[in-house]
């Protein structure tokens, strides 16, 4: 078993206080798959010294030089797909295949990174006076705080740092708890890649000493958070606390609306798949299906069909479709949002149960659930479940549908399914979400802005163009010759 350490100033160094953890492989939790550091405090401060210490050499590095940089990692990054899926599976463990996608999307968005960071362009602008020429110009923010969770351990990483460095800032790197590994790998590829000591630093530890001294440091001019709401509120106030600029990508309950839908075998298949890919622990899930009545007979039919065909199981299994849950505690998260649906009165259709007799020891193996006849006011179609639970709430007409895709204090991702022209515009028009897909599931793009309104998020969405916005600050400049 192999003991990892942080990456600090240029150098991998173990914790100030040598005190370390052990990762599980969750689809065999007696597996201990590395020891990593419970860093404190201390390390976090040595962090932020070093990005610090680092920030005007990386700020000054002419731009070519840096997208050079990013552009090496993101070649490194789809060399090393095979061995660094494998490691996603084996902390995180959903399956093979999406593990290589997640590698090859993360390097896909940091090469388009790379590209934006020669695109740090501002506007002229004509003068109200003779003799003054006035413009506009990007700067870096300084030091970064990139804060990621354990479902997508790369994707998440890289869309924070490629960008973040692109745009000329330095940054620490806390990764989830749960996922290290990816975020060891991740940091050795840009370190192979050449990016000068203290640019990123990587520090492991709880949220609780090491996230908190990073957000609460004055030193921190940006903050980029992936993870639950309640955690992302609590950064956002620490943040206000010294003017940080926040990128907050947080939770979800996302609306399918079926409705005059003459395609409900198709409509299944893109829910079925938005629903459970990463054993449903997606922000970006979709995790509630609203159907007109007329329709949700039928659509369950198709959904109970498609759900059978899901094979969980080890993720490094090729026959494998769905992994295990992350942990012990998602697994009884999971349970716990089954017994709600129960106690609701709602008809569970399709699994709900432990796969396992003993999942602390087997593998948190748990059977895609699917509800029907969920109330629209209940804990099952109301909250985030992270997990494999989709709810079916049947509504009369389109309006109702509307006004329960909205009814939820979350407003990241929504879908449609129809044919009916007028209800499309309609819904993107009057939907409360950051994204909205049309007859087609909630996947995002590696070019294409992503984030949430309501509790979903925070400041300028990741991904595409918009990053320049999260990771820079404007200047405008009047000059008199
Ligand atoms: C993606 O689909 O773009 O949990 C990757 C989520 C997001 C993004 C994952 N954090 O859905």
């Amino acid at each position: 078993m192999q003991r990892h350490a942080n990456y600090i100033g240029g150098q991998w160094c173990a914790p100030v206080a040598n005190s370390y953890y052990q990762t599980h492989n969750p689809a065999s939790p007696a597996e201990v798959l590395g020891e990593y550091p419970r860093s404190s405090i201390h390390d976090a401060e040595a962090a932020l010294k070093d990005a610090a210490d680092a920030r005007l050499g990386w700020s000054e590095t002419p731009v070519p030089q840096r997208s050079a940089i990013i552009q090496q990692f993101a070649q490194l990054l789809a060399q090393s797909k095979d061995e660094l899926a494998r490691i996603v599976t084996l902390e995180q463990g959903k399956a093979l295949c999406e593990s290589t996608g997640e590698v090859l999307r993360a390097a896909t968005e940091a090469t388009f990174a790379a590209g934006e960071g020669m695109r740090l362009s501002g506007h002229t602008f004509p003068s109200e006076r003779a003799g003054l020429t006035c413009f506009t110009v990007l700067e870096p923010l300084g030091v970064v705080a990139a804060i990621t969770p354990w479902n997508f351990p790369v994707v998440s990483a890289v869309r924070k740092i490629a960008p973040a460095l692109a745009c000329g800032n330095t940054v620490v790197f806390k990764p989830a708890s749960l996922t290290p590994w990816s975020a060891v790998y991740v940091t050795r590829l840009f370190e192979k890649a050449s990016l000068p000591a203290g640019v990123l630093n990587l520090v492991v530890g709880p949220g609780i000493a090491v996230g908190e001294r990073l957000v609460s440091d004055p030193r921190v001019r940006g903050i980029s958070f992936t993870g639950s709401t309640d955690v992302g509120m609590h950064i956002y106030e620490r943040a206000a606390s010294h003017m940080a600029k926040v990128q907050l990508e947080l939770g979800g309950k996302n609306p399918a609306v079926v409705f005059e839908c003459d395609d409900l075998d198709g409509a299944a298949q893109e829910i079925v798949s938005a629903a459970f890919l990463c054993s449903g622990q997606r922000c970006t899930a979709l995790s509630r299906v609203i159907v007109e009545d007329s329709q949700a007979d039928t659509l369950a039919q198709r959904l109970v069909a498609r759900i059978k065909k899901i094979r969980v199981g080890n993720g490094l299994d090729p026959q494998t479709t769905m992994g295990p849950l992350v942990s012990k505690q998602q697994m009884e998260t999971v349970i716990s949002y089954v017994r709600k649906g129960h106690e609701a009165g709602a008809t569970l259709l399709a699994g709900g149960t432990a796969l396992v007799k003993a999942p602390e020891t087997e593998g948190y193996f748990f059977a895609p659930a699917l509800f029907d006849h969920v109330p629209a006011n209940s804990p099952l179609a109301l909250e985030e479940i992270f997990g494999p639970v989709l709810p079916i709430i049947r509504v009369r007409d389109a309006n109702e549908a509307i006004q329960v895709a909205n009814g939820t204090r979350y407003g990241l991702a929504a879908a449609v399914f129809t044919k009916n022209m007028h209800f499309i515009h309609e819904f993107v028009r009057r939907v409360e979400s950051g994204m909205v897909h049309v007859n087609h599931g909630t996947a995002s793009q590696a070019h294409i802005p992503f984030g949430g309104v309501k509790d979903s998020g925070q400041g300028s969405y990741s991904i595409g163009p918009t990053v320049k916005d999260a990771f820079t600050n404007l200047k405008t400049v009047y000059v008199r010759w």
